[in-house]
């Protein structure tokens, strides 16, 4: 493999912590031993989370091209313009954000608070936009890349979770890297991996980068999408598209790639009374905030597999806790009693 030669911008503090979880581990019949890797930690750059972790092998190939405006893409309450909005103004460049109304939630304050305040506190120029959830290509995107162009700057595209480009996927090949390190220094391997997926290249680039050692097929992903068929698309083309560019020596089969879709119910953006009860489950138990878009309904799912007895006894399963949180300000109305 060849990753270490790709050029890193470091925008994270280092390699996130890896901490047990005993509490929900014993709650839920002590079989299974829980532990976290807290992506959601990773960064000081308005909270964080996993784009950050993307965008440092992002950030060198917008500097070496000259760019001055970061372009993105998301949901009105998406993390990752949050996340581009901080880098950019890390870097003293302008940030153009496409916000689209990929939720059919009405909380009153949906559309002013947790990320996309952020976003306008961090002075991002965000434009709503009426068109609902799509993880592809969007011509929103192409038009504010196009006005940029127009009014003399010089964008630089990231597409929606920073997921479908040539070095999206590289993040968290390091992310598989860095387990790897702190398994040598804990003794032990995690024999399964949790993540939840939605535009893919979270799980593509662990799924490249634990394929190095023949267990990519233990990524669990847990779908968010609620569109199952095209993130797992997205998960495969880009975990191959990565193995190629860090020159894994083989191709990623289809096999290797595992997505659960059982917990995105009822849609991308809603969480179901079971997503409720993990959110609230794991904040009760381990101090540990979740969100009902993502990390919600991966922290469902590992605690339903490990209900039914889906992991063998003694399995050490590690949750990689990708950030999020900010955008359960809004959804206030569904904790108003806790
Ligand atoms: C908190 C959080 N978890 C999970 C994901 C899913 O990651 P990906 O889009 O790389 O599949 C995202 C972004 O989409 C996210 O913001």
């Amino acid at each position: 493999m060849k990753f270490e030669q790709f050029k890193r911008h470091p925008l994270t503090f280092g390699p996130t912590p890896v901490e047990p979880l005993p509490r929900l581990s014993a709650h839920l019949g002590g079989k299974v031993e829980i532990w976290a890797k807290r992506e959601d930690c990773n960064s000081g750059l308005a909270f964080g989370g996993n784009k950050v972790r993307k965008l440092e092998y992002l950030v060198p190939d917008a500097l070496e091209q000259g760019c001055d405006t970061l372009v993105t893409i998301g949901g009105i309450q998406s993390n990752h313009t949050r996340q581009v909005a901080a880098v950019a103004a890390k870097l003293g460049m302008k940030c153009r954000l496409v916000q689209e109304h990929w939720v059919d939630w009405n909380d009153a304050v949906y559309d002013r608070v947790g990320n996309i305040q952020m976003s306008r506190i961090m002075g991002a120029e965000v434009e709503l936009v009426n068109a609902g959830f799509d993880i592809g290509i969007r011509e929103s995107w192409e038009n504010a890349l196009e006005d940029v162009r127009q009014r003399g700057g010089k964008p630089y595209a990231i597409p929606a979770g920073a997921s479908d480009h040539k070095l999206g996927g590289l993040g968290f090949v390091g992310f598989a890297e860095e387990v790897r390190q702190q398994e040598a220094e804990l003794g032990f391997q995690f024999d399964y991996i949790v993540v939840c997926a939605v535009t893919g290249s979270t799980q593509a680039g662990m799924v490249a980068g634990f394929a190095a050692d023949g267990r990519a097929n233990r990524v669990i992903g847990i779908d968010g999408s609620a569109e199952p068929a095209k993130t797992r698309d997205a998960v495969l083309r880009i975990a191959r598209s990565t193995a190629d560019l860090v020159d894994l020596g083989r191709a990623i089969e289809d096999e290797e790639v595992v997505l659960d879709t059982r917990y995105a119910y009822p849609a991308y953006g809603l969480p179901s009374a079971e997503t409720l009860a993990a959110i609230r489950l794991s904040a009760q138990l381990e101090g540990m905030m979740t969100d009902p878009v993502y990390e919600g309904k991966s922290m469902q799912g590992m605690i339903d597999m490990i209900r039914h007895e889906e992991f063998p006894e003694g399995a050490r399963v590690l949750y990689a806790h990708l950030g999020g949180v900010p955008a359960i300000n809004g959804y206030s109305y569904l904790f108003k009693d806790g």
